[in-house]
């Protein structure tokens, strides 16, 4: 056994055995003797010490291959670039029959990105000018713009401090007689409370659409990520953990659904070449698919890697409350863990600003950063729409003034100014020892908290 994993393990054993005390005065006790880099080189990085994982480099995403080259050199010589041109048989169909498979659902259609899969479905299912739809602040603009390009009215709520995500009880007291549907966002990749979501939609008798944009796999109470609500929407943008540059997908088991969201999808266009409805253009083309049907053979391995390496993480810090990962609700089996994120807390570094740490972190070869800036409801979207004509015309005065004022949303705040993220999708892939430099720059960095002041230049 290495000398620094004795020293991390002592270390996490003195802090475990003072975890009372750390509650309940915010304070780490001291713990005497802890790890090699304090003992060898106490100076941080940043200070001009020894670095933890100098030139660290984590397997890089995305994930590619010759075979990868070699499919999409295939479908460019084919000369067939358009799902059209090859509808049944083709790189874009194949996918959405592979994706529909692994999910274990009806039918995928496949579309140019998460955004226009979502917006695919808010229009599929007829919701428009008039309508409100709840969702979470701390999301994709992606999320809010699918409701938005349909008209429709985006009614955010407050978010769950520990999991990150939004609050069934915020979303129930923000129903009213308007509200069609909650848009379910799968944060990290991990569940949103859905048993109690699911228990509001039946109660209400709202349409619960699943944005599993960030949660390709992920399981909850032994059903995967977007097949739990009406619908189901994935991403497949670069940074995301089954990818293509640009792309999206929608699957659910109710195929008149689906056929309607072809349809929307497809200009309005159904599958018998009828144009019968209001639609746009968002069609995946062959390339894509053909780069997504090569990312699918090695989804499910690196779907467990990333799961058993978070697991080490979280066990790892389960005794440290300067950084708590994201809570998990019951049921959550698996996660795609798109990031692995934790919660920031700054009375266990000195008060030293989230940035000082994560800089001090970054020069002991770890990168680890904030996740969004601003919640939803911070950005100037939410005054554009109420001076527009349509938005004016199809809600109150009084309606909109409420949307306004009702945009107080502390606990998103405060994760967006506290959140420490870990992007997943490569660095995840990594070794146990690439995970375990990960903690030795952490707790190096919170061994040396007393040096944190003299970090003047953020
Ligand atoms: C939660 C969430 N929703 C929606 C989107 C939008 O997906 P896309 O970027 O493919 O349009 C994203 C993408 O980052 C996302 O993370």
């Amino acid at each position: 056994m290495k000398e620094k994993d004795v020293s991390r393990r002592s270390f996490l054993k003195a802090l475990s055995k003072g975890t009372a005390a750390v509650v309940a005065t915010s304070v780490i006790p001291s713990i005497g003797k802890v790890s090699a880099n304090t003992m060898e080189n106490g100076k941080l990085a940043i200070l001009g010490g020894k670095a933890v994982a100098p030139n660290k480099v984590f397997p890089q995403w995305p994930y590619f291959d010759e075979k990868m080259v070699q499919r999409v050199a295939g479908v460019i010589r084919s000369g067939k670039w358009n799902r059209i041109d090859n509808l049944h048989n083709g790189t874009v169909a194949t996918f959405e029959k592979r994706y529909a498979e692994l999910l274990g659902v009806k039918g995928c259609v496949a579309t140019g990105s998460g955004t226009q899969s979502l917006h695919t479905a808010v229009e599929a299912m007829g919701f428009g000018p008039g309508d409100e739809i709840i969702t979470t602040p701390y999301t994709d603009p992606g999320t809010v713009a699918a409701i938005l390009s349909a008209r429709a009215l985006p009614v955010l709520v407050d978010i769950d401090k520990e999991s990150f995500q939004l609050d069934p009880d915020e979303v129930e007291r923000k129903i009213n007689k308007n509200t069609k549907a909650i848009i379910a966002v799968h944060m990290m990749g991990q569940a949103c409370n859905m048993e109690r979501i699911m228990a509001i939609g039946n109660k209400y008798n709202l349409k619960i659409i699943e944005d599993a944009c960030q949660a390709h796999l992920s399981e909850y109470q032994g059903k995967k990520l977007g097949t739990i609500g009406d619908i189901g929407c994935f991403s497949f943008q670069t940074s995301k953990n089954i990818c293509c540059g640009e792309g999206g997908g929608i699957i659910s088991n109710n195929e008149k659904l689906l056929d309607d969201c072809y349809t929307v999808q497809n200009h309005g266009t159904n599958r018998q070449g009828r144009t019968v409805t209001i639609g746009t253009k968002y069609r995946m083309n062959e390339f894509e698919a053909a780069i997504l049907l090569e990312q699918l053979t090695r989804a499910k391995d690196q779907f467990e890697i990333r799961n058993k390496n978070a697991a080490y993480l979280t066990e790892k810090l389960k005794n440290f409350p300067g950084l708590v990962p994201q809570k998990l609700y019951p049921g959550t089996t698996k996660g795609s863990f798109y990031l692995y994120t934790m919660a920031y807390h700054k009375e266990y570094f000195n008060d030293a600003s989230r940035d000082v740490v994560l800089k001090a972190i970054a020069a002991e070869g770890i990168n680890l950063s904030g996740y969004i800036k601003n919640g939803l409801h911070r950005e100037p979207w939410t005054d554009n729409i109420i001076n527009r004509r349509v938005y004016q015309t199809m809600y109150s005065e009084q309606r909109l003034k409420d949307f306004k004022d009702q945009l107080t949303l502390p606990n998103c705040d405060w994760v967006c100014d506290n959140m420490v993220m870990l992007w997943a999708n490569g660095p995840l892939l990594g070794t146990k020892n690439d995970m375990d430099d990960i903690i030795n720059a952490i707790m190096k960095v919170h061994e040396n908290r007393d040096q944190l002041k003299l970090i003047t230049s953020i």
